[in-house]
């Protein structure tokens, strides 16, 4: 339904982190405005978009943060993760060494956040099948081991799980 920008009943903050192109801003830009990009564009610095979905009769407004994958972009780390409730790591299904990371970048949250912030493990680009280089088991190991709350493979390209991975998310923060 429709809402007014300022009429919510509840804004929580999901910060989006993972390695450089792994498609961080394009799946914000599909959530918040339902556009993708092909272009190769590095964010800089810190950028946010909202979008409002219906969780019972409550209206949830997220508030969703993406920074730079680069290393070079990090200095605003601390400011970035505050008040965060919910982070969505992102790693690339063709480039195992986006996956390799996920560790890393977890750890750095679990160090920025509050122990009670939800975290899913996404893997972006799921319509490139062909070139698969990360199990999908793999990464549900990895996700159960390491207590993640929540996984799913997305494409931000052809929308495939793109809303079902916020609206998880989000129904599990509320
Ligand atoms: P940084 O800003 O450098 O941290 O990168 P990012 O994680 O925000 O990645 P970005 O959204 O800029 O996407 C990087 C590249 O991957 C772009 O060329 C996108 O078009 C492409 N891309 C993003 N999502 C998908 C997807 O689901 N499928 C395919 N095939 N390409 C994608």
């Amino acid at each position: 339904g429709f809402h007014a920008d300022d009429d919510y009943d509840y804004l929580f903050k999901v910060v989006l982190i993972g390695d450089s192109g792994v498609g961080k801003t394009n799946l914000l830009s599909r959530f918040s405005k339902n556009e993708f990009s092909l272009e190769l564009k590095p964010t800089i610095g810190v950028e946010f978009a909202t979008r409002s979905i219906n969780i019972d009769d409550k209206v949830i407004k997220a508030q969703i943060w993406d920074t730079a994958g680069q290393e070079r972009y990090r200095a605003v780390i601390s400011a970035y993760y505050r008040g965060a409730v919910g982070a969505l790591i992102v790693y690339d299904i063709t480039r195992n060494e986006t996956f390799e990371k996920v560790i890393t970048w977890l750890m750095e949250v679990r160090q920025h956040t509050d122990r009670n912030i939800v975290i899913m493990l996404v893997g972006n680009k799921a319509d490139l099948l062909t070139l698969r280089s990360v199990r999908t088991k793999d990464a549900e190991t990895f996700a159960h081991r390491k207590k993640l709350h929540l996984f799913m493979e997305v494409s931000a390209l052809d929308t495939l799980n793109v809303d079902n991975a916020f609206t998880t998310l989000l129904t599990r923060i509320y």
